[in-house]
């Protein structure tokens, strides 16, 4: 897909022209948006580029418009000194280095806000999933396990009037208490990187007789020590990998679940499966793993109180558009001389203008 690029305010491209590497197929309306702004290089396939030809197709691009699954580390970006924009198809970034980034003078990109009701709705699928034991007896049903109505038969959690703990108080995690709200849920929440009094100001409505009482915030231990349900909203970085392990897992209820729909690495992932295995946690819903896929043999595959989805927290229709449209608007404000409307570097200094986002 090819389009001549236009030449900018500053007259900067006078000589050369935009090129943007979009590394996989992305909703029509906007890369055809995009493709009529400037010359466009389409990797379409549902596999991501391998890392040898990421790096030779953004080596001759001025943007990239990448997914979660394309990595930028520090060597790869010395790699590419044209990039002048990296746009994630994400709210999340942790497939960037974003200080390499800012160091290089690339401005980054992403989607934040647009997806966070679609999120929260699989997370709170993903809870009733694994708490009512939904893709576990549909599993029995197809197996032709089901002979009768049986007074013992696929007996699972309540939802109503439990607690849900909510590790990271972002836009997800209070979208997901509204959730919880309607199912008259007790909620804890941890504040994550804001301050606890931030967080107070921000507590979601929740209408008078739908719930036992408002969100409440709580430390790390006492929330797992209380909830009923624990769902992860806080973004993959130093701090937050492997924060769920195993001291964290023996603090919670036997008859806990757990559900991890941000990144599967703030997950100790042998911790889990001991947890599981051990009968010290009661289920998991996992939208995320680690690795990503989860390899065909790895052990949470065999244990029938997990529900896994494929990171499929965003995948709506609507809000995938939304996200792509987002995502070429990014870009589109870096070639016009402006920092991306949702900048994840804002420190950057951008080179053509010697502007520093703010
Ligand atoms: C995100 O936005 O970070 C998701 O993980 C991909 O939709």
């Amino acid at each position: 897909m090819k389009h001549r690029g236009r030449q900018d305010r500053h007259g900067e491209n006078s000589t050369r022209e935009r090129r943007v590497f979009v590394t996989r197929p992305i909703a029509e309306p906007a890369i055809h948006r995009l493709a009529a702004m400037v010359r466009v290089d389409l990797w379409d396939d549902e596999m991501p580029p391998p890392p040898a030809e990421l790096r030779a197709r953004a080596r001759q691009a001025d943007g990239v418009l990448s997914m979660v699954t394309d990595r930028f580390d520090a060597a790869m970006i010395r790699a590419l000194p044209r990039l002048r924009a990296i746009s994630n198809l994400a709210v999340g970034v942790d497939n960037i280095d974003l200080a390499a980034a800012t160091r290089a003078g690339i401005a980054v990109g992403h989607t934040p806000g647009i997806l966070t009701e679609t999120t929260a709705d699989l997370a709170f699928g993903l809870l009733m999933a694994a708490a009512r034991r939904i893709a576990e007896s549909d599993r029995y049903v197809r197996g032709g396990r089901w002979r009768t109505w049986g007074p013992k038969v696929m007996l699972g959690r309540d939802i109503h009037g439990a607690t849900l703990g909510i590790v990271g108080w972002g836009a997800i995690g209070q979208a997901m208490a509204r959730r919880a709200a309607g199912f008259g849920m007790r909620v804890l929440y941890l504040p994550g990187r804001r301050t606890a009094r931030s967080a107070q100001s921000r507590r979601p409505r929740v209408s008078a007789g739908a719930g036992p009482s408002t969100p409440e915030s709580a430390s790390l231990e006492r929330l797992l020590a209380e909830s009923d349900f624990v769902s992860l909203h806080v973004p993959l970085m130093a701090a937050t990998r492997h924060m769920i392990g195993e001291a964290e897992f023996a603090t919670m209820k036997r008859t806990a679940i757990l559900i991890n729909t941000a990144r599967g690495a703030i997950v100790d992932p042998s911790a889990l499966v001991g947890a599981l295995r051990a009968g010290r946690l009661a289920g998991a819903g996992l939208d995320v793993t680690d690795p990503e896929p989860i390899g065909a043999n790895d052990p949470l595959l065999k244990l029938p109180n997990v529900v896994i989805t494929p990171h499929i927290g965003s995948a709506s229709h609507a809000t995938r558009l939304k996200m792509a449209e987002l995502a070429v608007d990014n870009l589109i404000d870096v070639f016009e001389g402006r920092r991306p409307r949702h900048c994840a570097n804002p420190a950057v200094r951008m080179l053509t203008h010697r502007q520093v986002c703010s």
